[in-house]
């Protein structure tokens, strides 16, 4: 378990069928739990602007803001595979930039490699990141970065040339690289049918069924860090909203009922000392 996860494990693990496990996270001492529990890759993705940042959207993250969160989750994790998810615009303007970008997580953070989301529309970009010697994760069907194309956040590839476009977006950014591709709200048999044909890259299914390498989630959404409604891909290994909250008002009631600091979280004097102090 202790030996560091690099993309030629995760080629490994997809070559012998050991499924590979993913979550995100954004800063250390979330990263930290997430290694020390054998997670194989640490996502930082560009859902940092929901989770984190309380925006509607992906839309509005920036690479200053990717920059200082994936710093914070490489001092974490000693172990797992850190991927720096590339923010909207940070690789659409032009090759160049996305060279630079790019470069920069890998110069500044310590991840590892990087994930853009798109098909054959950015594979010079992906090709180009790849033969600069970065290690490339694709993400296909749902891409958050396009919802107001995609018209909103919905299953992808449902019809035959959504998902004749899927394959061939899967097997050209195959074909340009990447060592995994992240399958998000993707029918379950498309799922399984693209996991088939790609022969070296892993697939990484978030609601893109069990068939896929791997999955991933939004550590958040696994931890019920929310209440309300969660996506149907979600499965809510906790509940910590209603944890967190109870523990929260205990705190309160125990501050203004005086129960809190008890004796034993507080430091004594000695009366001399004291004495002299009235
Ligand atoms: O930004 C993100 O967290 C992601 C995952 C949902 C795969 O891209």
């Amino acid at each position: 378990m202790s030996e560091k996860v690099t993309t030629a494990t995760i080629r490994k693990m997809k070559a012998e069928g050991t499924p590979i496990t993913m979550l995100t996270a954004y800063d250390y001492s979330m990263a930290k739990i997430l290694d020390e529990a054998g997670i194989d890759m640490i996502l930082v993705g560009d859902s940092l602007g929901n989770v984190v940042l309380g925006y509607d959207s992906t839309l509005p993250v920036t690479m200053d803001d990717m920059v200082h969160h994936v710093k914070a989750v490489c001092r974490g994790a000693s172990r797992a595979l850190v991927v720096a998810d590339m923010p909207f615009m940070s690789y659409q303007v032009s090759l160049e930039e996305a060279l630079r970008n790019a470069g920069r997580f890998m110069k500044e953070t310590g991840a590892k490699a990087v994930k853009l989301e798109g098909g054959r529309e950015i594979i010079e970009t992906i090709r180009a990141i790849v033969n600069a010697g970065i290690p490339v994760v694709g993400h296909l069907g749902l891409t958050p970065q396009y919802v107001h194309q995609l018209g909103g956040y919905r299953v992808q590839g449902k019809d035959t040339a959504a998902a004749e476009k899927m394959i061939d977006d899967a097997l050209a950014l195959e074909e340009a690289g990447v060592f995994a591709i992240v399958l998000e709200c993707v029918p379950s048999p498309l799922g399984r049918l693209i996991t088939e044909k790609l022969k070296v890259a892993a697939t990484i299914g978030i609601g893109a069924g069990p068939h896929c390498d791997g999955q991933v989630l939004v550590v958040n959404d696994l931890l019920g860090l929310y209440p309300g409604h969660t996506p149907r891909f979600v499965k809510k290994y906790a509940n910590l909203h209603e944890q967190v909250n109870g523990a929260i008002k205990q705190y309160i009631d125990e501050v203004r009922e005086r129960s809190f600091p008890g004796p034993e979280h507080c430091f004594p004097m000695s009366d001399e000392v004291l004495k002299k102090l009235y």
